[in-house]
């Protein structure tokens, strides 16, 4: 189903092209949303652009378009305003079909994409040296949204982990291991880490005062870099328990995501390197295999290199990333893929995607995209840390968020007190892991964001607690009207009279087509503005006096049609919650 934006542009293209002839379909009709609800719902802005090129006064273009126009059942007559606006008011006959229309889809009117890619999110990827933290959060958070939705839309997406296990770090993690768990190479099994971080930190430690074992670990490094037995199986059993804690992670958020490794793309990199230099596109300088790429400069405006092999011979993150490119196109089959990182890794990812397509490994119809983020910093606007000043663990923000949520959730309502100790549990495991999600995707995803417990945790505002008690209170309306919601007609027709139930039908129909707009620009933030201002919307219609009668609406079929709308709110909600990776609650 068409959006109602899009069908408007299609009026206005028809207009345009009455007017300008074929041209005309060439020309952007400029179509918005109206700041005002005074000047209507939607309105477009072409006229004043096409005046100046046509020589004309805007006003009389917009009257010539107006006059062009064929709304149909859509729209009253557009209007002109100010300098040379069109305005359309939608009309609630037409809402209500569209509404009426959708009524029984579970897909509420978004369709599937025409034509669905293969598409690869890489996302969360950490370095498995360390356990994950707070700087992994973001990228694993929105990597997953980002995942959910295309795979809605249609298309084909794999969830690529590209973790960090290979590097120099791990000769003193080896080393490490096999100094404090010598039976591990006969008993893998025996192996585990209760807190990888200080396992991290302690090999550091010594590295960095035991001159024997930091010979040792660099010994480490060249047995696994040349496939010695016993430092490749410890190096495994290392990775696989440094993965199991990742993936306890991701179990607890609902994430699902394919490991692969830097290690993974090792046996290319040597290919990576010659082909550049046999292409005659990378150089030596100083030691190291350069590639120089137009458009990139350092900070004195000299061309900055693209370093592929450093001067002692080693291979890099950058080689890794071009050879990854490489394989997730010719053998995956990607025709885009998409990076989620920290904003600081955006000019290794430009630098990289130019590299890849001047050697030919990414032809010009697979798009590559870099998704950059801003940081999350502590109340002091410092990235974010503990009380002590070390590096918050994912796993103890999220048992965090959970406790807080209960203390929340125990201070908030009485009403509570007749559920059960588990009952109880799962609304704070629900509402606390919500509300880390939510408070990360409603934020600009450029900008830094301040990790504050009580601002994401507020009953109030827009934040996970609001929107998943909106869900349950519209929930609880079914409950008491007496009515299942799933077994009202899938035909009911709906009436939409009063102001408030023809604003909250605008919102509804509005929902596919912020959809295809976060997918179109990455952005899960206008996903959650979204569903705030149509829970908003939502409060507005059951408010007694700015609103309506719903549970006690006469005559029935009024009283059908406001559940109806009801019934549409929630499941707009939970489905849009969902492809946030946001579970919602029946009762809270
Ligand atoms: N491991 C990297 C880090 O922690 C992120 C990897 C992102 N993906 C990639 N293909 N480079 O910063």
């Amino acid at each position: 189903m068409k959006s109602i934006p899009e069908r408007i542009e299609a009026i206005v293209r028809q207009a345009l092209i009455h007017l300008l002839g074929p041209d005309g379909a060439e020309v952007d009709p400029l179509v918005r949303q109206t700041q005002d609800p005074k000047f209507g719902d939607y309105q477009s802005n072409v006229a004043m652009g096409l005046a100046k090129r046509l020589g004309k006064k805007p006003r009389d273009v917009a009257a010539e378009l107006v006059a062009a126009m064929d709304v149909g059942e859509l729209s009253e007559p557009p209007s002109i305003a100010g300098p040379g606006f069109i305005n359309f008011r939608i009309r609630p006959s037409f809402l209500a079909a569209e509404l009426e229309a959708i009524q029984a889809d579970p897909r509420l009117g978004m369709p599937q994409v025409a034509d669905p890619q293969r598409i690869i999110v890489d996302f969360s990827s950490p370095n498995l040296a360390k356990e994950m933290h707070v700087g992994h959060l973001r990228s694993t958070i929105i990597g997953d949204a980002i995942a959910r939705l295309l795979e809605f839309e249609g298309h084909d997406v794999l969830r690529l982990n590209h973790v960090g296990d290979w590097g120099t770090q791990f000769g003193m993690l080896i080393q490490h291991v096999r100094e404090t768990q010598p039976d591990v190479l006969e008993h893998p099994e025996r192996f585990h880490i209760d807190d990888l971080e200080s396992f991290y930190r302690e090999a550091k430690a010594r590295f960095d005062a035991d001159s024997e074992f930091a010979d040792a670990a660099r010994r480490a490094v060249v047995d696994l870099q040349s496939g010695d037995p016993v430092a490749r199986r410890l190096w495994e059993v290392f990775c696989t328990e440094s993965l199991r804690h990742a993936h306890e992670i991701y179990e607890r958020l609902g994430i699902r995501l394919v490991d692969r490794g830097e290690s993974f793309y090792n046996p290319m990199l040597p290919q990576v390197v010659a082909e550049f230099q046999e292409r005659g596109l990378a150089v030596e300088a100083e030691g190291a295999v350069c590639v120089f790429l137009p458009g990139f400069t350092n900070r004195e405006g000299g061309p900055l290199p693209l370093i592929i092999r450093k001067s002692d011979g080693g291979y890099n993150y950058e080689t890794t990333d071009l050879a990854a490119l490489r394989h997730r196109v010719d053998v995956e089959k990607a025709q885009r893929v998409i990076y989620i990182t920290d904003i600081r890794q955006r000019q290794h990812f430009e630098m990289c995607f130019a590299a890849a397509r001047a050697i030919g490994w990414v032809p010009d119809d697979v798009q590559l995209d870099h998704v950059g983020f801003g940081m999350v910093l502590g109340p002091d606007r410092r990235p974010f840390k503990t009380r002590e000043g070390g590096t918050v663990k994912l796993k103890d923000l999220l048992d965090e968020a959970v406790s807080r949520a209960a203390a929340v959730i125990d201070a908030e309502d009485e009403r509570r007190s007749e559920m059960s100790p588990e009952e109880k549990a799962e609304i704070a495991r629900v509402v606390g892991l919500g509300a880390v999600k939510y408070a990360d995707l409603s934020h600009n995803l450029t900008s830094d964001y301040v990790f504050d417990w009580d601002t994401m945790l507020a009953m109030d505002g827009n934040t996970a607690p609001y929107m998943l008690y909106a869900y349950a209170r519209v929930r609880s309306i079914g409950r008491r009207a007496g009515v299942e919601f799933d077994s009202l007609p899938a035909d009911l027709p709906l009436v939409l009279e009063h102001e408030s139930e023809i604003a909250l039908a605008k919102e509804l129909l509005r929902f596919s087509h912020v959809l295809q707009q976060v997918s179109a620009d990455l952005r899960p933030h206008l996903l959650t503005d979204y569903l705030y201002g149509l829970s908003r919307a939502f409060s507005t219609f059951y408010d007694r006096d700015r609103g309506v009668r719903v549970i006690d609406a006469e005559p029935e079929s009024v009283r059908l049609s406001r559940l109806r709308l009801c019934d549409l709110t929630a499941r707009t909600l939970r489905l849009g919650l969902h492809l946030l990776g946001i579970e919602v609650l029946e009762q809270m």
